[in-house]
Protein backbone atom coordinates (compact mmCIF):
# COMPACT_ATOMS: atom_id res chain seq x y z
CA UNK A 1 0.00 0.00 0.00
CA UNK A 2 3.07 2.25 0.76
CA UNK A 3 5.08 0.82 -1.88
CA UNK A 4 5.31 3.84 -3.97
CA UNK A 5 5.63 6.49 -1.14
CA UNK A 6 9.19 7.62 -0.21
CA UNK A 7 9.10 7.42 3.65
CA UNK A 8 12.20 9.86 3.33
CA UNK A 9 9.28 12.49 2.08
CA UNK A 10 7.44 13.02 5.31
CA UNK A 11 8.39 10.24 7.69
CA UNK A 12 5.73 11.33 10.21
CA UNK A 13 2.66 10.42 7.36
CA UNK A 14 4.13 7.57 6.20
CA UNK A 15 4.42 5.74 9.63
CA UNK A 16 1.23 6.52 10.25
CA UNK A 17 -0.24 5.11 7.00
CA UNK A 18 2.18 2.15 7.87
CA UNK A 19 1.26 1.61 11.35
CA UNK A 20 -2.94 1.77 10.00
CA UNK A 21 -1.60 -0.90 7.05
CA UNK A 22 -0.82 -3.04 10.00
CA UNK A 23 -3.65 -2.56 12.02
CA UNK A 24 -5.98 -3.46 9.17
CA UNK A 25 -3.73 -6.40 8.07
CA UNK A 26 -3.88 -7.82 11.80
CA UNK A 27 -7.65 -7.22 12.74
CA UNK A 28 -10.51 -8.83 12.35
CA UNK A 29 -13.02 -6.10 10.71
CA UNK A 30 -16.22 -6.36 11.23
CA UNK A 31 -18.00 -3.10 11.24
CA UNK A 32 -20.20 -3.14 8.55
CA UNK A 33 -19.55 -0.42 6.95
CA UNK A 34 -16.08 -1.31 5.95
CA UNK A 35 -14.34 -3.04 3.18
CA UNK A 36 -11.53 -3.26 1.19
CA UNK A 37 -10.87 -2.12 -2.05
CA UNK A 38 -8.59 -3.53 -4.80
CA UNK A 39 -5.29 -2.28 -5.58
CA UNK A 40 -6.91 -0.89 -8.87
CA UNK A 41 -9.51 1.12 -7.10
CA UNK A 42 -6.28 2.46 -4.84
CA UNK A 43 -4.40 3.54 -7.60
CA UNK A 44 -7.10 5.22 -9.51
CA UNK A 45 -7.34 7.29 -6.69
CA UNK A 46 -4.29 7.77 -5.89
CA UNK A 47 -4.00 9.13 -9.73
CA UNK A 48 -2.78 12.38 -11.10
CA UNK A 49 -6.75 12.88 -11.62
CA UNK A 50 -6.73 14.28 -8.02
CA UNK A 51 -4.79 17.64 -9.77
CA UNK A 52 -7.46 18.48 -12.51
CA UNK A 53 -10.35 21.02 -11.96
CA UNK A 54 -13.79 19.57 -13.77
CA UNK A 55 -16.47 21.94 -12.30
CA UNK A 56 -19.92 21.14 -14.64
CA UNK A 57 -20.92 17.91 -15.66
CA UNK A 58 -19.23 15.59 -19.26
CA UNK A 59 -19.01 17.70 -21.87
CA UNK A 60 -20.07 20.71 -19.93
CA UNK A 61 -17.19 21.96 -18.24
CA UNK A 62 -16.43 25.39 -16.65
CA UNK A 63 -12.83 24.23 -17.25
CA UNK A 64 -10.48 23.56 -20.27
CA UNK A 65 -8.63 20.13 -20.73
CA UNK A 66 -11.81 17.93 -19.41
CA UNK A 67 -11.57 15.40 -22.25
CA UNK A 68 -9.79 12.86 -20.28
CA UNK A 69 -11.83 13.20 -17.17
CA UNK A 70 -15.01 12.88 -19.43
CA UNK A 71 -13.99 10.17 -20.18
CA UNK A 72 -13.82 8.82 -16.99
CA UNK A 73 -16.84 10.20 -15.24
CA UNK A 74 -18.97 9.01 -18.34
CA UNK A 75 -17.41 5.83 -17.55
CA UNK A 76 -18.47 5.53 -13.83
CA UNK A 77 -22.14 6.66 -15.02
CA UNK A 78 -22.86 4.15 -17.16
CA UNK A 79 -21.53 1.34 -15.41
CA UNK A 80 -23.33 2.24 -12.38
CA UNK A 81 -26.38 2.84 -14.32
CA UNK A 82 -26.01 -0.59 -15.94
CA UNK A 83 -25.54 -2.36 -12.37
CA UNK A 84 -28.63 -0.93 -10.75
CA UNK A 85 -30.74 -0.88 -14.01
CA UNK A 86 -31.56 2.89 -13.89
CA UNK A 87 -31.49 5.48 -16.59
CA UNK A 88 -29.61 9.04 -14.89
CA UNK A 89 -26.50 8.87 -12.68
CA UNK A 90 -25.04 11.74 -10.74
CA UNK A 91 -21.52 10.09 -9.41
CA UNK A 92 -20.04 13.42 -8.11
CA UNK A 93 -21.58 13.54 -4.29
CA UNK A 94 -18.07 13.06 -2.00
CA UNK A 95 -20.02 11.16 0.59
CA UNK A 96 -23.70 9.50 1.46
CA UNK A 97 -24.69 12.48 3.56
CA UNK A 98 -23.68 15.00 0.40
CA UNK A 99 -25.75 12.59 -1.75
CA UNK A 100 -28.80 12.86 0.54
CA UNK A 101 -28.61 16.79 0.97
CA UNK A 102 -28.37 16.83 -2.87
CA UNK A 103 -31.27 14.24 -3.17
CA UNK A 104 -33.42 15.94 -0.45
CA UNK A 105 -32.94 19.86 -1.95
CA UNK A 106 -33.68 18.33 -5.07
CA UNK A 107 -37.44 16.92 -4.11
CA UNK A 108 -38.05 19.02 -1.49
CA UNK A 109 -36.69 23.42 -1.04
CA UNK A 110 -35.48 23.68 2.47
CA UNK A 111 -38.30 24.46 4.93
CA UNK A 112 -40.48 21.07 3.70
CA UNK A 113 -41.14 18.43 5.88
CA UNK A 114 -39.35 15.10 5.48
CA UNK A 115 -39.82 11.88 7.52
CA UNK A 116 -37.11 9.08 8.25
CA UNK A 117 -36.24 5.93 10.22
CA UNK A 118 -35.38 7.45 13.19
CA UNK A 119 -30.94 6.98 14.25
CA UNK A 120 -31.86 4.56 17.13
CA UNK A 121 -34.22 2.69 15.11
CA UNK A 122 -31.52 2.25 12.41
CA UNK A 123 -31.76 5.11 10.25
CA UNK A 124 -28.88 7.43 9.16
CA UNK A 125 -28.30 10.90 10.52
CA UNK A 126 -29.33 12.07 7.12
CA UNK A 127 -32.62 11.20 7.27
CA UNK A 128 -33.98 13.97 9.70
CA UNK A 129 -31.80 13.75 12.91
CA UNK A 130 -31.85 17.03 14.81
CA UNK A 131 -28.25 17.65 14.87
CA UNK A 132 -27.91 16.91 10.72
CA UNK A 133 -28.58 19.40 8.08
CA UNK A 134 -31.70 17.19 7.45
CA UNK A 135 -33.21 17.78 10.75
CA UNK A 136 -31.97 21.51 10.75
CA UNK A 137 -33.27 22.64 7.06
CA UNK A 138 -36.32 20.57 6.85
CA UNK A 139 -39.46 20.07 9.39
CA UNK A 140 -38.77 16.02 10.35
CA UNK A 141 -40.70 13.40 11.73
CA UNK A 142 -39.18 9.63 12.40
CA UNK A 143 -40.68 6.36 12.21
CA UNK A 144 -39.18 3.52 13.94
CA UNK A 145 -39.28 -0.05 14.13
CA UNK A 146 -42.14 -1.96 15.87
CA UNK A 147 -41.28 -2.12 19.96
CA UNK A 148 -41.68 -5.96 19.74
CA UNK A 149 -40.78 -7.57 16.24
CA UNK A 150 -38.29 -4.84 15.69
CA UNK A 151 -39.83 -4.74 12.48
CA UNK A 152 -40.39 -1.94 10.11
CA UNK A 153 -44.11 -1.56 10.57
CA UNK A 154 -45.95 -0.37 7.31
CA UNK A 155 -49.02 0.02 8.43
CA UNK A 156 -47.73 2.53 11.64
CA UNK A 157 -45.76 4.27 9.47
CA UNK A 158 -48.83 5.06 6.95
CA UNK A 159 -50.84 6.21 9.88
CA UNK A 160 -47.65 8.65 10.98
CA UNK A 161 -47.48 9.76 7.50
CA UNK A 162 -50.71 10.53 7.39
CA UNK A 163 -50.67 12.72 10.43
CA UNK A 164 -47.51 14.19 9.65
CA UNK A 165 -48.10 14.99 5.93
CA UNK A 166 -44.40 14.80 4.99
CA UNK A 167 -43.16 16.12 1.30
CA UNK A 168 -40.84 13.10 0.97
CA UNK A 169 -40.44 10.11 2.96
CA UNK A 170 -37.20 8.69 3.64
CA UNK A 171 -36.71 4.81 3.75
CA UNK A 172 -32.89 3.03 4.01
CA UNK A 173 -30.91 2.05 6.91
CA UNK A 174 -27.36 1.77 8.25
CA UNK A 175 -28.86 -0.89 11.63
CA UNK A 176 -31.22 -2.96 9.88
CA UNK A 177 -30.88 -6.59 9.33
CA UNK A 178 -34.00 -7.76 7.48
CA UNK A 179 -35.53 -6.89 4.31
CA UNK A 180 -37.62 -3.65 3.11
CA UNK A 181 -40.03 -3.30 1.28
CA UNK A 182 -39.92 -0.85 -1.01
CA UNK A 183 -43.19 -1.54 -2.73
CA UNK A 184 -44.91 -0.51 0.72
CA UNK A 185 -42.95 2.49 1.31
CA UNK A 186 -44.62 3.37 -2.45
CA UNK A 187 -47.82 2.53 -1.48
CA UNK A 188 -47.49 4.83 1.39
CA UNK A 189 -45.72 7.84 -0.18
CA UNK A 190 -48.66 7.69 -2.67
CA UNK A 191 -51.05 7.72 0.03
CA UNK A 192 -50.15 11.04 1.39
CA UNK A 193 -48.67 12.50 -1.43
CA UNK A 194 -45.11 12.30 -1.06
CA UNK A 195 -41.69 11.49 -2.93
CA UNK A 196 -39.96 8.43 -2.02
CA UNK A 197 -36.10 8.89 -1.50
CA UNK A 198 -34.61 4.98 -0.99
CA UNK A 199 -30.90 5.38 0.44
CA UNK A 200 -29.49 1.88 -0.20
CA UNK A 201 -25.79 2.74 1.11
CA UNK A 202 -25.46 -0.63 3.09
CA UNK A 203 -27.42 -2.90 1.05
CA UNK A 204 -26.41 -1.66 -2.33
CA UNK A 205 -23.88 -4.34 -3.32
CA UNK A 206 -27.21 -6.83 -2.64
CA UNK A 207 -29.39 -4.94 -4.64
CA UNK A 208 -26.89 -4.85 -7.29
CA UNK A 209 -26.74 -8.27 -7.20
CA UNK A 210 -30.32 -9.30 -6.90
CA UNK A 211 -29.83 -10.77 -3.31
CA UNK A 212 -32.16 -7.74 -2.24
CA UNK A 213 -35.42 -6.19 -4.13
CA UNK A 214 -34.50 -3.25 -5.85
CA UNK A 215 -36.08 0.58 -4.98
CA UNK A 216 -35.38 1.48 -9.10
CA UNK A 217 -38.62 1.96 -10.14
CA UNK A 218 -40.37 2.57 -6.76
CA UNK A 219 -38.24 5.34 -5.07
CA UNK A 220 -38.30 8.61 -7.03
CA UNK A 221 -34.93 8.86 -6.06
CA UNK A 222 -32.09 6.42 -4.88
CA UNK A 223 -28.96 7.60 -3.26
CA UNK A 224 -25.86 4.63 -1.80
CA UNK A 225 -22.29 5.18 -0.80
CA UNK A 226 -19.83 3.43 -2.68
CA UNK A 227 -17.42 2.24 -0.27
CA UNK A 228 -19.58 0.10 1.30
CA UNK A 229 -20.96 -3.27 -0.10
CA UNK A 230 -19.94 -1.71 -3.81
CA UNK A 231 -16.57 -2.05 -2.19
CA UNK A 232 -15.41 1.25 -4.25
CA UNK A 233 -13.32 4.49 -2.52
CA UNK A 234 -15.41 6.35 -0.16
CA UNK A 235 -17.49 8.56 -1.62
CA UNK A 236 -21.73 8.98 -2.64
CA UNK A 237 -24.16 8.54 -5.58
CA UNK A 238 -27.51 9.67 -6.95
CA UNK A 239 -30.06 7.50 -9.30
CA UNK A 240 -33.09 8.20 -11.21
CA UNK A 241 -35.24 6.99 -13.91
CA UNK A 242 -36.85 10.91 -13.97
CA UNK A 243 -35.08 12.94 -16.80
CA UNK A 244 -36.58 15.82 -15.01
CA UNK A 245 -35.69 14.96 -11.63
CA UNK A 246 -32.24 14.01 -12.92
CA UNK A 247 -31.61 17.96 -14.13
CA UNK A 248 -33.09 19.00 -10.61
CA UNK A 249 -30.21 16.40 -8.80
CA UNK A 250 -27.51 17.84 -11.29
CA UNK A 251 -27.78 21.33 -10.20
CA UNK A 252 -28.27 20.19 -6.39
CA UNK A 253 -24.81 18.42 -6.61
CA UNK A 254 -22.91 21.30 -8.77
CA UNK A 255 -23.48 24.18 -8.20
CA UNK A 256 -25.93 23.51 -5.31
CA UNK A 257 -23.63 21.98 -2.95
CA UNK A 258 -20.50 21.50 -4.26
CA UNK A 259 -17.57 22.69 -6.33
CA UNK A 260 -15.42 20.26 -8.49
CA UNK A 261 -15.92 16.71 -8.37
CA UNK A 262 -13.16 14.61 -7.26
CA UNK A 263 -12.40 12.73 -10.54
CA UNK A 264 -9.81 10.43 -8.67
CA UNK A 265 -12.12 9.42 -6.55
CA UNK A 266 -14.54 9.33 -9.81
CA UNK A 267 -12.17 7.50 -11.03
CA UNK A 268 -11.95 4.62 -8.53
CA UNK A 269 -16.01 4.68 -8.57
CA UNK A 270 -15.63 3.63 -12.19
CA UNK A 271 -13.08 0.54 -11.34
CA UNK A 272 -15.10 -0.71 -8.88
CA UNK A 273 -18.60 -0.81 -10.64
CA UNK A 274 -16.82 -2.75 -13.29
CA UNK A 275 -15.71 -4.89 -10.57
CA UNK A 276 -19.26 -4.71 -8.83
CA UNK A 277 -20.78 -5.64 -12.81
CA UNK A 278 -18.24 -9.36 -12.96
CA UNK A 279 -19.75 -12.61 -11.96
CA UNK A 280 -17.02 -13.35 -9.15
CA UNK A 281 -18.79 -9.75 -7.50
CA UNK A 282 -22.08 -11.55 -7.71
CA UNK A 283 -20.53 -14.61 -5.58
CA UNK A 284 -18.65 -12.68 -3.14
CA UNK A 285 -21.95 -10.88 -1.82
CA UNK A 286 -23.76 -14.19 -1.78
CA UNK A 287 -20.97 -15.37 0.47
CA UNK A 288 -21.24 -11.90 2.68
CA UNK A 289 -25.03 -12.66 3.34
CA UNK A 290 -24.01 -16.60 3.84
CA UNK A 291 -21.12 -15.57 6.58
CA UNK A 292 -23.48 -13.02 7.98
CA UNK A 293 -26.57 -15.45 8.79
CA UNK A 294 -23.68 -18.22 9.70
CA UNK A 295 -22.06 -15.64 12.40
CA UNK A 296 -25.75 -14.70 13.63
CA UNK A 297 -27.03 -17.96 14.27
CA UNK A 298 -23.51 -19.00 16.26
CA UNK A 299 -24.46 -16.29 18.56
CA UNK A 300 -28.18 -17.26 19.00
CA UNK A 301 -26.42 -20.64 19.82
CA UNK A 302 -24.33 -19.11 22.43
CA UNK A 303 -27.79 -17.40 24.23
CA UNK A 304 -26.84 -13.83 23.09
CA UNK A 305 -29.83 -11.61 22.07
CA UNK A 306 -29.73 -11.09 18.45
CA UNK A 307 -32.07 -7.96 17.06
CA UNK A 308 -35.45 -9.64 15.31
CA UNK A 309 -32.89 -13.29 15.67
CA UNK A 310 -30.80 -13.13 12.77
CA UNK A 311 -30.44 -11.21 9.56
CA UNK A 312 -31.60 -11.49 5.78
CA UNK A 313 -28.27 -9.13 4.83
CA UNK A 314 -24.55 -8.02 5.49
CA UNK A 315 -24.93 -7.77 8.85
CA UNK A 316 -26.93 -8.17 12.55
CA UNK A 317 -27.09 -6.46 15.90
CA UNK A 318 -26.18 -7.96 19.15
CA UNK A 319 -28.02 -6.38 22.27
CA UNK A 320 -25.03 -7.03 24.62
CA UNK A 321 -26.73 -5.19 27.49
CA UNK A 322 -29.16 -8.27 28.06
CA UNK A 323 -27.18 -10.56 26.79
CA UNK A 324 -24.01 -9.92 28.91
CA UNK A 325 -25.06 -6.94 31.02
CA UNK A 326 -21.87 -4.77 29.19
CA UNK A 327 -22.77 -1.59 27.38
CA UNK A 328 -21.89 -1.41 23.64
CA UNK A 329 -19.40 0.88 24.10
CA UNK A 330 -17.07 -1.90 26.84
CA UNK A 331 -17.22 -4.73 24.37
CA UNK A 332 -16.44 -2.31 21.53
CA UNK A 333 -13.36 -1.41 23.76
CA UNK A 334 -12.61 -4.80 24.66
CA UNK A 335 -12.92 -5.90 21.36
CA UNK A 336 -10.55 -3.42 20.10
CA UNK A 337 -7.79 -4.90 22.84
CA UNK A 338 -7.72 -8.35 20.94
CA UNK A 339 -7.67 -6.85 17.56
CA UNK A 340 -11.20 -7.33 16.58
CA UNK A 341 -12.94 -4.34 15.34
CA UNK A 342 -16.56 -3.58 15.29
CA UNK A 343 -18.96 -0.72 16.44
CA UNK A 344 -20.82 0.34 19.17
CA UNK A 345 -24.52 0.80 18.22
CA UNK A 346 -28.01 1.83 19.90
CA UNK A 347 -30.63 -0.50 19.46
CA UNK A 348 -34.30 0.36 19.18
CA UNK A 349 -35.42 1.97 22.11
CA UNK A 350 -32.14 2.11 23.57
CA UNK A 351 -31.65 2.73 27.76
CA UNK A 352 -28.31 4.02 26.93
CA UNK A 353 -27.29 7.34 25.58
CA UNK A 354 -25.77 7.04 21.79
CA UNK A 355 -22.58 7.17 23.05
CA UNK A 356 -22.53 4.07 25.13
CA UNK A 357 -25.29 1.91 24.16
CA UNK A 358 -26.51 -1.35 24.49
CA UNK A 359 -25.76 -2.87 21.22
CA UNK A 360 -22.80 -4.04 18.73
CA UNK A 361 -23.48 -3.81 15.33
CA UNK A 362 -21.39 -6.75 13.35
CA UNK A 363 -21.24 -7.00 9.65
CA UNK A 364 -19.00 -9.16 6.96
CA UNK A 365 -18.45 -7.67 3.98
CA UNK A 366 -14.92 -6.53 4.62
CA UNK A 367 -13.59 -9.85 6.52
CA UNK A 368 -15.50 -11.98 3.34
CA UNK A 369 -13.09 -10.04 0.38
CA UNK A 370 -10.42 -11.22 2.93
CA UNK A 371 -11.99 -14.62 2.05
CA UNK A 372 -13.48 -15.45 5.43
CA UNK A 373 -15.93 -18.04 4.66
CA UNK A 374 -18.66 -19.28 7.91
CA UNK A 375 -16.36 -20.93 9.29
CA UNK A 376 -13.94 -18.27 10.40
CA UNK A 377 -16.78 -16.31 11.22
CA UNK A 378 -18.16 -19.29 13.46
CA UNK A 379 -14.19 -19.01 15.01
CA UNK A 380 -14.87 -15.28 15.40
CA UNK A 381 -18.33 -15.91 17.03
CA UNK A 382 -16.41 -17.92 19.90
CA UNK A 383 -13.77 -15.85 20.35
CA UNK A 384 -15.73 -12.55 20.72
CA UNK A 385 -17.40 -14.96 23.53
CA UNK A 386 -14.51 -16.09 24.98
CA UNK A 387 -13.41 -12.52 25.15
CA UNK A 388 -15.89 -11.23 27.06
CA UNK A 389 -16.45 -13.72 29.47
CA UNK A 390 -12.38 -13.97 30.68
CA UNK A 391 -12.93 -9.41 30.51
CA UNK A 392 -10.88 -9.69 33.39
CA UNK A 393 -8.26 -11.81 32.76
CA UNK A 394 -5.05 -10.63 30.92
CA UNK A 395 -3.62 -13.54 29.76
CA UNK A 396 -6.55 -15.48 27.92
CA UNK A 397 -7.23 -11.83 26.32
CA UNK A 398 -3.38 -12.41 24.92
CA UNK A 399 -4.11 -15.63 23.90
CA UNK A 400 -7.04 -14.44 21.89
CA UNK A 401 -5.29 -11.90 20.21
CA UNK A 402 -3.04 -14.31 19.40
CA UNK A 403 -5.38 -16.47 17.84
CA UNK A 404 -7.29 -13.93 15.80
CA UNK A 405 -3.42 -12.28 14.27
CA UNK A 406 -2.77 -15.59 13.16
CA UNK A 407 -6.25 -16.30 11.84
CA UNK A 408 -6.25 -12.94 9.84
CA UNK A 409 -2.76 -13.39 8.71
CA UNK A 410 -3.84 -16.57 6.80
CA UNK A 411 -6.19 -13.99 4.59
CA UNK A 412 -3.96 -11.16 3.24
CA UNK A 413 -5.47 -8.05 2.31
CA UNK A 414 -5.88 -7.29 -1.29
CA UNK A 415 -2.64 -6.69 -2.74
C1 LIG B 1 -27.77 4.58 5.19
C2 LIG B 1 -26.62 5.54 5.14
N1 LIG B 1 -26.74 6.65 4.41
C3 LIG B 1 -25.76 7.56 4.33
C4 LIG B 1 -24.57 7.38 5.00
C5 LIG B 1 -23.54 8.48 4.98
O1 LIG B 1 -22.40 8.19 4.30
P1 LIG B 1 -21.10 9.09 4.54
O2 LIG B 1 -20.49 8.65 5.81
O3 LIG B 1 -20.28 8.79 3.32
O4 LIG B 1 -21.53 10.52 4.58
C6 LIG B 1 -24.38 6.23 5.76
C7 LIG B 1 -23.11 6.03 6.46
O5 LIG B 1 -22.91 5.23 7.30
C8 LIG B 1 -25.45 5.29 5.85
O6 LIG B 1 -25.34 4.19 6.61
Amino acid sequence: MTRDFDPSVDPEVFAAISAEEERQRDSTELIASENFVSRAVREAQGSVLTNKYAEGYPGKRYYGGCENVDRVERLAQERVKELFGCRFANVQPHSGSAANMAAIRALVPPGGRIMGMSVDGGGHLSHGYSLSFSGQDYVSASYSVDEKTLLLDYDRILEQAREFKPNLIICGASAYSRTIDFAAFRRIADEVGAFLLADIAHIAGLVATGLHPSPIGLADVVTSTTHKTLRGPRGGLILTDSEELAKRIDKCVFPGIQGGPLEHVIAAKAVAFKEDLAPEYATYMAQVVANAKAMSEEFVKLGYRVLTGGTDNHLFLLDVLTSKGLTGRQVQTLLESVNITANRNSIPYDTQKPYITSGLRIGTPAMTTRGFKEGEFITIAHLIDEAIDHRDQPEYLAGIKEKVVALNRSFPLPE
